[in-house]
C-alpha cells in the first residue's frame, strides 16, 4: 500500500515537488490558519491563506502536512486551487474533486477530506480574526 506505484503520478508529483510548503506568521491579521487532524490515522495538516483585505481575494497559501503521500499531495493541490479565489469560492472546493484530480483510491479519501477541512478552517480563522479587528461579529469579507 505504501509502494510508490500504488499512487497515481499526480500524487507522486505533488509528493516530490509539493507546492507552497511553509508557513505564514499566524498572528498576521491577513492570514487565516486551518489546523486539522484525521482521527483515522493521526495525520495532521496545516493550511494557511493570505488574504487581500480590500478585495477578499486569497493571494497566497502555504501548507505543512505531517501525513501520508496522499495527504501531502492533497494539501499541495489545495494551496494551488485556493490562490486567486474569493473565500466564498474556496468553501465550495470538495474533497471529492481533489481526490478525483489525484485519482486517489477509496481508502485514501479521508486524506483529501483533511484538505477540504483545512481550507474551511483557514477561512473561518481569517473571518474570526477579522471580525475581532472590526469589532463586528457579522463581518463578511
Ligand atoms: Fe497539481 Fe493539478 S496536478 S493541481
Ligand atoms: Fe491519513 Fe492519508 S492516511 S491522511
Amino acid at each position: 500500500q505504501i509502494l510508490p506505484r500504488f499512487y497515481h503520478e499526480k500524487v507522486i508529483d505533488h509528493f516530490n515537488n509539493p507546492r507552497n510548503v511553509g508557513s505564514f506568521d499566524k498572528t498576521d491579521p491577513t492570514v487565516g490558519t486551518g489546523l486539522v487532524g484525521a482521527p483515522a490515522c493521526g495525520d495532521v495538516m496545516k493550511l494557511q491563506i493570505k488574504v487581500d483585505e480590500v478585495t477578499g481575494e486569497i493571494i497566497d497559501a502555504r501548507f505543512k502536512t505531517f501525513g501520508c503521500g496522499s495527504a501531502i499531495a492533497s494539501s499541495s493541490v489545495a494551496t494551488e486551487w485556493v490562490k486567486g479565489k474569493q473565500m466564498e469560492e474556496v468553501l465550495t472546493i470538495k474533497n471529492t474533486e481533489i481526490a478525483k484530480h489525484l485519482s486517489l483510491p477509496p481508502v485514501k479519501l479521508h486524506c483529501s477530506m483533511l484538505a477540504e477541512d483545512a481550507i474551511k478552517a483557514a477561512v473561518k480563522d481569517y473571518q474570526t480574526k477579522r471580525a475581532k479587528v472590526n469589532g463586528d461579529s457579522e463581518a463578511e469579507p
